[in-house]
């Protein structure tokens, strides 16, 4: 909506840019991303790399359009909100002086996304900047495909968790839900799969990394995994 206070000020756009395959980019996300002068890409401190933008970097044009790099913290909590108000002010003074900024996030930006923090931040503390957000196809969508395996049918209950959660967790979720989808496994996937065994779940697992990408692996007997599957871009689907 556009109003006498937003008038002159850009628009903030949340962008899924999907699982990994560029041709799983929407239209819509394809043509913002080419209309934006701004495309801020949420980036780990610890890395030099970007997921988010190595999946639409063909679609942008380096001469005309400026990569914002926004860093976030990995493992310090505490400093995270800092972090992010400050992300958000970066943002926030371009599209107040009246540019469009595309903030890309991996799968869809309202599932577990960093854009979420700055999402609360700029609208706490900017109302007047108007705000649109494009879905993309959640890595958990893609994941399902790669494994050929429908998540949940007529009546049946779906839960979507991170991996944090240890076996108390698990075992109300298996009790409540037909279909859980584990994410962030990476680091904790080797009690995930003990407790999986120790729910009587074992062989219900499929286990799913890099989904739509050339790096992808689906494994269907998750004793198969190896030290090489560990990988942040990797989920869990447990079928009861
Ligand atoms: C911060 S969450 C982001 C989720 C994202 N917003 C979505 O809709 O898929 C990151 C987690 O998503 C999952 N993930 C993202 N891309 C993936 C892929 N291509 N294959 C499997 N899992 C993926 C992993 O569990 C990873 O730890």
């Amino acid at each position: 909506m556009t109003t006498p206070e937003n008038v002159n000020c850009g628009k903030l756009y949340g962008v899924g840019v999907g699982p990994g395959d560029p041709e799983l980019l929407t239209l819509k996300a394809q043509r913002i991303l080419q209309q934006v002068p701004i495309v801020c890409v949420p980036q780990a401190e610890t890395s030099t790399d970007s997921y988010a933008l190595n999946i639409v970097r063909e679609f942008l044009d380096r001469e005309t359009q400026e990569i914002m790099r926004i860093p976030f913290p990995t493992d310090d909590e505490d400093a995270a909100g800092d972090v992010w108000r400050h992300a958000a002010e970066m943002v926030a003074e371009r599209l107040n002086a009246g540019q469009d900024a595309a903030f890309i996030t991996e799968g869809d930006p309202m599932l577990y996304s960093t854009f979420s923090y700055v999402l609360e931040s700029i609208r706490a503390n900017h109302p007047n900047i108007p705000v649109e957000i494009v879905p993309g196809v959640s890595s958990v969508m893609a994941a399902a495909a790669s494994a050929v395996a429908p998540l949940v049918t007529h009546g049946q209950r779906l839960a979507i968790l991170p991996a944090v959660y240890g076996i108390d967790d698990l075992r109300e979720a298996i009790a409540n839900y037909d279909t859980i989808v584990l994410m962030k496994v990476n680091r904790t996937l080797l009690q995930a799969l003990a407790n999986l065994e120790k729910l009587g779940l074992a062989g219900k697992g499929i286990y799913v990394r890099r989904a739509s990408t050339d790096r992808e692996r689906v494994v269907q007997d998750l004793q198969q995994l190896t030290e090489e599957d560990l990988d942040y871009f990797s989920l869990l689907i447990i079928r009861k």
